[in-house]
């Protein structure tokens, strides 16, 4: 009887891991702008902006509705390139600095922005990757 109930709870926990593999597949080739984007957030952006884009009070800006967020394109590449401190975010300061992330593809930031103009109540068009590569080439 007991191995029976075993043998059911490892076929369970398998079945568990599997499902879990799944989920950590690689991403396909055609996985959207959108999707690719909140990926790469939940890596690099999560820890300090928030799940909900809320930020932390005093300390990291939100990223709701924010005049950058839903600002010039252009503005939110360079941010992300070139790290940004001691800039007020619409009337509040935050004491973090927020690193650059230049490491990152110009898919990636690309990707990371339209993510971030679409979600948290935000609804603005998406960043092209072609303008993070000719403005990492104008900054060179
Ligand atoms: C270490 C914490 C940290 C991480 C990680 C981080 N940021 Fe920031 N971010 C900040 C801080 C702090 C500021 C405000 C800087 C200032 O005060 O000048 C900021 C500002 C911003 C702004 C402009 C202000 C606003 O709130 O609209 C945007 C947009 C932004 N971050 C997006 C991102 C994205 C996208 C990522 C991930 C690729 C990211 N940040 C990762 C801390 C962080």
């Amino acid at each position: 009887m007991k191995s029976v109930r075993k043998s059911i709870l490892a076929g369970i926990v398998g079945l568990a891991s599997v499902c879990v593999m799944a989920q950590q597949k690689t991403p396909a080739a055609t996985e959207s702008p959108v999707a690719a984007g909140k990926r790469i957030y939940e890596q690099q952006c999560l820890t300090c902006h928030q799940v909900d884009g809320s930020g932390v009070p005093h300390l990291n800006p939100p990223l709701i509705k924010t005049s950058f967020v839903l600002g010039p394109k252009e503005k939110l590449v360079t941010i992300l390139l070139n790290g940004l401190s001691g800039v007020e975010v619409d009337g509040d300061y935050y004491a973090n600095p927020m690193p650059s992330f230049e490491f990152l593809t110009d898919q990636e930031i690309a990707d990371v922005l339209t993510y971030i103009r679409s979600d948290f109540t935000n609804n603005a068009d998406a960043v092209p990757a072609a303008l993070v590569k000719s403005q990492r080439a104008a900054k060179k």
